[in-house]
């Protein structure tokens, strides 16, 4: 039987564990709080903000939102970020992307204090985690490792195949990987015999932004699945990287989309809110 690894389930747990966490703060007197920033009006990105808020409304983080128009200058969020970065009373920063086209979304980034930067997104935190020290990361990648651990799959020694090479979910997903101690080797879009790299893993994850490209003939019998991608296919209806139903019947374990690795990483988000708070109180990432 394979198993569907719920990432419905496992992110609802991670929400309630963090509710407690959030209120036993309260109870010591510390209100976390997050900010969020949109510039425009990208529907997609309105989406995942209004979900963004409804995630910290339930577990009692309070959020700030800056909506600003489309016409915001770059100086005027550079600005704005100043100002958040250095209230005491503002634990984690998010500003949403895709930034519009005249803002340069890595200046903006950088910007952001390391220690507020829930989002992973800054260079120190990206750093920290290729050599092993404390500081936030990427909430995707970061999502899919809870999903295999409270799933009761062991990374340790398995070999692993990352598909997709994004500054997002690709490299720190390859890197988280090998902190659990796998063997990961990363895939994309230059790869030769992709098949042939695939098939070898014990653990696929897949990010390359393809619908349902990874067909079960990309996978060895009895792997472990994981499924990044998130599209309509032709009947209007969600799909992932991955052809689901053929890739099921090969392996161990898989994630579904939905329901699998996408609500896991407003989880993460929530949690790295959480630990901001340590984080700033320990001084260890500025
Ligand atoms: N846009 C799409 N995904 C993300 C994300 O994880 N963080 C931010 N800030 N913007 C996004």
């Amino acid at each position: 039987m394979t198993q569907i690894i719920d990432g419905k389930k496992i992110s609802a747990q991670i929400k309630d564990e963090l509710k407690e966490r959030v209120a036993e703060l309260g109870r010591q007197g510390v209100k976390v709080t997050l900010a969020v920033i949109q510039v425009g009006a990208d529907p997609a990105s309105s989406v995942y903000v209004r979900n963004k808020k409804n995630a910290c409304a339930y577990i009692g983080i309070r959020s700030l939102a800056y909506e600003l128009p489309e016409e915001t200058t770059q100086q005027e969020l550079l600005d704005l970020i100043g100002e958040l970065n250095d209230r005491e009373d503002v634990n984690g920063i998010l500003v949403q992307l895709p930034l519009p086209g005249h803002i340069e979304e890595e200046k903006v980034l950088n910007v952001i204090r390391p220690d507020k930067d829930v989002d992973g997104f800054h260079p120190q935190n990206v750093g920290a985690l290729c050599i092993g020290r404390r500081g936030f990361v990427s909430c995707t990648p970061a999502g899919i490792i809870q999903l295999l651990k409270r799933s009761g799959i062991e990374i340790a020694g398995k070999e692993c195949v990352v598909v997709g090479r994004s500054n997002i979910v690709g490299k720190p997903m390859a890197l988280l990987l090998l902190r659990e101690n796998g063997t990961v080797t990363v895939a994309h879009s230059r790869t030769k015999d992709l098949k042939e790299i695939t098939k070898r893993a014990d653990i696929l994850v897949v990010a390359v932004g393809r619908p349902r490209m990874i067909t079960s003939d990309y996978v060895k019998e009895g792997a472990v699945v994981i499924d990044v991608g998130i599209h309509r296919n032709e009947e209007n209806k969600l799909c992932g990287d991955v052809d689901y139903e053929s890739v099921a019947e090969k392996c161990s374990a898989i994630t579904p989309v939905p329901g699998g690795v996408g609500p896991m990483t407003i989880a993460m988000l929530m949690n790295n809110c959480v630990e901001s708070v340590a984080l700033q109180q320990s001084g260890k990432v500025s």
